[in-house]
């Protein structure tokens, strides 16, 4: 009997239900939406539903707000909280953010002690450590989504630079989810030939700054919230790596201890993801400066984590 997996998304706004609809469309389990407020995870959730006849997909979708339908779950996705609006950090998150995320995974986590957590949420590193502490989980399956999303953006640029396919572009962004994340041209191919053959360094330094200010770009097209397309779809890559157990090597924020130099910090770095989450940081080798970003990125998250209230 093929397995059937249970996945609950803990915010039904725009990450959350965008999240629930690519995991719908690829029907990698059953989804619980859930939300604080009422109604509107049980309307989206049957919308997204009623598309299943359409788009031929068989994937149950419950909208919820009782954590009781949240019970067994194999993943859960935090996305609840609130997001920025033009002018405003994601540090300028923190405070409500972590009321919120502490209090969701306090409630889903004890309902399903052997899930894998995801944590959206911003300040993401911060809260991916206020999930981790929350849920009591092992750190291999406490998980903050960033670094998929901020790679998919320098390769889109990159991409559109060169004027080559996406599928032919691999890179890295690393470090914390903020403006001192690290994209890794050391790292950063086309097709397995080093970027420096296509791009100068002037315009690569321009794509640089671009991705560190990515998100930020959105916010201020959008005026009232925070990107959520390629958000959502970067936390379904990660679901759908640990579902079908997929060793995928992605970007992702994880507790480090020593690794790359670093200590008792969440922090983006390339992990293998499988069907036990996190299954192995993977140190790679760095150029100096690179390191250095890093170690300076993970300090200015340390710095956020030190500054909670617990
Ligand atoms: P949104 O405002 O559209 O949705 C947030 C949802 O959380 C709302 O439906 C709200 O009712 C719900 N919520 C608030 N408190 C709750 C609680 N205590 N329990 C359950 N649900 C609760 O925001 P959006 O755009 O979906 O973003 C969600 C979060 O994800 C934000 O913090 C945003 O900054 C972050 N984000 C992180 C990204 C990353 O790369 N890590 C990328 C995009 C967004
Ligand atoms: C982003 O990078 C807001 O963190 C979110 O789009």
């Amino acid at each position: 009997m093929p397995v059937k997996y249970k996945i609950t998304i803990v915010g039904a706004g725009n990450v959350g239900a965008t999240a629930a609809h690519w995991a719908a469309s690829k029907e990698l389990g059953d989804i619980v939406l859930l939300d604080i407020v009422e109604g509107i995870p049980q309307g989206k959730a049957l919308d997204l539903l009623e598309a299943g006849p359409v788009e031929g997909f068989d994937a149950h979708v419950k909208g919820t707000n009782d954590y009781a339908d949240t019970a067994n779950s194999d993943i859960i996705v935090v996305t609840a909280g609130i997001a920025r609006k033009p002018g405003m950090s994601r540090d300028d998150l923190e405070a409500t953010n972590c009321k919120i995320v502490r209090s969701v995974v306090e409630q889903a986590a004890p309902l399903s002690p052997n899930a894998i957590l995801i944590v959206v949420s911003n300040p993401l590193d911060v809260m991916a450590y206020v999930a981790w502490k929350a849920s009591g989980f092992p750190k291999n399956r406490v998980i903050g989504m960033a670094g998929v999303l901020d790679t998919a953006r320098y390769c889109t640029f990159i991409a559109q630079e060169i004027g080559v396919s996406v599928e032919n572009i691999q890179a890295l962004v690393l470090g914390g989810h903020g403006d001192s994340m690290v994209p890794v041209p050391s790292c950063t191919t086309i097709s397995g030939i080093p970027v420096s053959e296509f791009i100068s360094q002037d315009k690569l330094d321009t794509i640089i700054e671009r991705t560190r200010k990515g998100g930020a770009e959105i916010v201020n097209y959008l005026k009232t919230g925070s990107a959520y397309y390629a958000p959502s779809s970067s936390v379904i890559q990660m679901v759908e790596a640990i579902l079908k157990d997929r060793k995928r090597i992605l970007p992702c924020s994880a507790w480090l201890e020593g690794e790359y130099g670093i200590s008792d910090v969440f922090c983006g770095v390339p992990v293998l993801l499988g069907a036990n989450g996190i299954e192995r940081v993977l140190e790679i080798k760095l150029t100096d400066d690179e390191k250095a970003a890093l170690q300076k990125s993970a300090a200015s998250v340390r710095k956020s984590i030190d500054n909670l209230p617990f």
